[in-house]
């Protein structure tokens, strides 16, 4: 079933998929993200290297997940990510070790300007993995993946809808998240040429 993202990711290093991660998995991770919420469990994110907050930079917060204790609230996507890093590494010889993620919750009016996720702060980062959890999404309500190549070149601009699956090598494309007028809820991690955990 991954035949094609791995086609795509061959030919261009990204790939977008729709309906690949049922719509079970998402709602499971949309109860549980609101759950999380009121516990006040999701905290501001900080930019990549800085340990800082930046608002002016991002605007999201963030439940970061711990893949060696993974719940129940996420093992049929831990068990698809694992599959995605073996296959990666069988198809690509990428020498993915491990993954980090997590759920990324973006209030009303919030961005994420544009930035390339493998920096030398983070140089361990191959692979970049979202997958999207906003159920009827409509156009309009912003929130976009702004993609570029490497000379700055508009070249994707997808909508945060639920079950769609984006996946790219992650020095080779500077991205960008644009502001939305709803809450807009991902579950976004990367494969590391290194142990982690
Ligand atoms: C990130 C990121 C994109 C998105 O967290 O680094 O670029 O669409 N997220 O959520
Ligand atoms: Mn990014």
């Amino acid at each position: 079933m991954l035949e094609p993202f791995f086609q795509d990711i061959q030919a261009h290093g990204f790939s977008s998929l729709d309906n690949l991660i049922d719509q079970h998995t998402v709602r499971k991770l949309v109860k549980w993200s609101d759950i999380l919420r009121a516990e006040n469990q999701f905290v501001p994110a900080k930019v990549s290297g800085e340990k800082i907050l930046n608002a002016q930079i991002r605007g999201d917060s963030t439940y970061w997940l711990d893949p060696l204790h993974p719940t129940v609230e996420w093992d049929e996507l831990k068990l698809f990510l694992d599959q995605l890093q073996s296959q990666l590494n069988e198809k690509f010889f990428l020498g993915i070790k491990q993954y980090e993620c997590h759920l990324a919750y973006y209030p009303v009016g919030a961005f994420y300007k544009k930035h390339l996720d493998r920096l030398s702060t983070n140089s361990s980062r191959l692979f970049t993995f979202i997958l999207y959890l906003n159920e009827n999404w409509n156009e309009g309500d912003g929130g976009e993946l702004v993609v570029f190549d490497k000379q700055g070149l508009e070249i994707k601009r997808l909508s945060p809808q639920a079950g769609r699956l984006v996946g790219f090598m992650s020095d080779e494309f500077p991205h960008e998240v644009l502001p939305s007028i709803r809450p807009r809820l991902s579950f976004t991690g990367w494969m590391h040429n290194k142990l982690l955990y």
